[in-house]
């Protein structure tokens, strides 16, 4: 599959999620989960969309192998992110209990953005 597919069809799951908890804590008027709601739609869904429109109009920075970098070090990264934002604020971990896995995710989230952010700077048009 390549870097942009991956991106665009992977982003409306995390979309759907993040508009579900958006639904539920509307209907409840508990809006506890926010912050968990927010990265859900904003590292998943959004990052994701820009992320995949952006390989689909720049082939050359797809078939980079700093493309395929970035792809599995957000994927990874954003998963565990979002998955432990929402243990936390359901309550079903504390903030501790993220150490050293959340650092770990942020880290590769992190190098992820420096591959993309190398890989504009030389195949952007
Ligand atoms: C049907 C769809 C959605 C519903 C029902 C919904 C509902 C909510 C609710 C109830 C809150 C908490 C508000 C507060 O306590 O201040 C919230 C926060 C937030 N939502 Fe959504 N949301 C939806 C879709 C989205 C989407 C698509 C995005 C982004 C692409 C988004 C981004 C955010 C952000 C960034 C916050 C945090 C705002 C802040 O910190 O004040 N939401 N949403
Ligand atoms: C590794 C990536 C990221 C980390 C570690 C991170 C961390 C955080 C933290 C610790 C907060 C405060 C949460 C709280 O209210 O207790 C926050 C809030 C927020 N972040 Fe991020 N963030 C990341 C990526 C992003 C991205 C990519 C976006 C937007 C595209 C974003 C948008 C926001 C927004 C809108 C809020 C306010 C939401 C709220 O308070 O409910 N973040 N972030």
């Amino acid at each position: 599959m390549s870097v942009s597919r991956g991106f665009l069809v992977i982003a409306p799951f995390y979309m759907i999620v993040g508009v579900l908890i958006g639904a539920q804590m509307g209907g409840s008027g508990d809006h506890t989960l926010a912050p968990a709601h927010a990265h859900i739609n904003l590292l998943g869904f959004t990052l994701m969309m820009l992320f995949g429109l952006a390989y689909s109009r720049f082939p050359d920075a797809a078939a980079s192998p700093l493309a395929r970098l970035h792809f599995w070090l957000h994927q990874a990264g954003a998963l565990i992110l979002c998955v432990l934002l929402v243990l936390l604020f359901s309550g079903r971990i504390t903030e501790a209990a993220m150490f050293p896995l959340a650092p770990i995710a942020e880290l590769a989230v992190l190098i992820g953005l420096v591959c993309f952010a190398v890989n504009m700077v030389r195949h952007a048009r």
